[in-house]
């Protein structure tokens, strides 16, 4: 579904991502591990249209996405939902949830896809009139993986969607991750997590330094004796 080939880029002068190259499969679970400031998030903004690439190539659904606005990836279903939330804090949740409906693709969809949210998620329901900025941690990432579901995803790319929660909502947002991928939509997820992000996708990367050193299926990765010691601490 996305092909990333020999993708660099950075900011100023320095150089973050070098010549990086992955895929994304349909439908399945894509992982992405690596330490801090590895220049994860910059790949997912540049895969996102945020950050522009410096060289190498972008296909997403067979079209080469490379020069392609934001927006235009928006409209194709390419939905960052991005790292620390970042919501609307004075809007209210219901607020900042229609706001994710904003693409013409999912507007059709809004009154359906709204539902099936507050549904999906009691607690945005019952707290519906509440300004976001109110909502625990772990209910401020609920609501902002509700917002990116409200755009109608055909591929959803997350960033530490578990970063800062307590280790029940972690499993919680993992449990979303994987209900969201059995309903079809695809997902590329940036995690810390690694045990967490490696036992869920079917394939999986490590980025350091700016480069891809090691891919596998999740399985793989979790057996390798280097990624455990570097990421598990064993
Ligand atoms: N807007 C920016 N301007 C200049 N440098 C930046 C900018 N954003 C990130 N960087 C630098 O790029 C490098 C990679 O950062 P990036 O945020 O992509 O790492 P990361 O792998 O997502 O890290 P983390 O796990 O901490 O989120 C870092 O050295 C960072 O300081
Ligand atoms: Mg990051």
């Amino acid at each position: 579904m996305l092909k990333i080939r020999e993708l660099s880029t950075g900011y100023g002068e320095s150089q973050v991502i070098f010549g990086s190259s992955l895929e994304v499969e349909r439908q399945k679970v894509t992982a992405l591990v690596g330490s801090n400031a590895a220049g994860k998030t910059t790949l997912l903004n540049t895969i996102s249209g945020i950050n522009k690439p410096w060289g190498g190539e972008m296909e997403f659904l067979g079209e080469n996405i490379t020069h392609f606005s934001p927006r235009q990836r928006v409209e194709m279903g390419l939905i960052q939902c991005p790292e620390g939330r970042r919501l609307f804090p004075t809007l209210s949740v219901y607020e900042n949830i229609l706001l994710g409906a904003y693409p013409r693709r999912a507007q059709a969809k809004k009154e359906k896809n709204l539902k099936q949210m507050l549904e999906a998620f009691p607690i945005l329901g019952q707290r519906r009139s509440q300004p976001a900025g109110l909502l625990s941690g772990g209910e401020q990432q609920m609501c902002a993986i509700a917002r990116a579901l409200m755009s109608d995803p055909v591929l959803l790319i997350m960033d530490e969607p578990s970063l800062g929660l307590a280790p029940i909502i972690v499993s919680q947002v993992f449990e979303i991750i994987k209900t969201v991928q059995m309903e079809g939509v695809t997902v590329f997820l940036v995690e810390q997590n690694v045990q967490k992000a490696l036992e869920l996708a079917s394939f999986g990367y490590v980025m350091e330094n700016g480069k891809i050193t090691l891919s596998g299926s999740g399985r793989e990765l979790l057996g390798n004796d280097d990624l455990r010691r570097t990421y598990l601490g064993i």
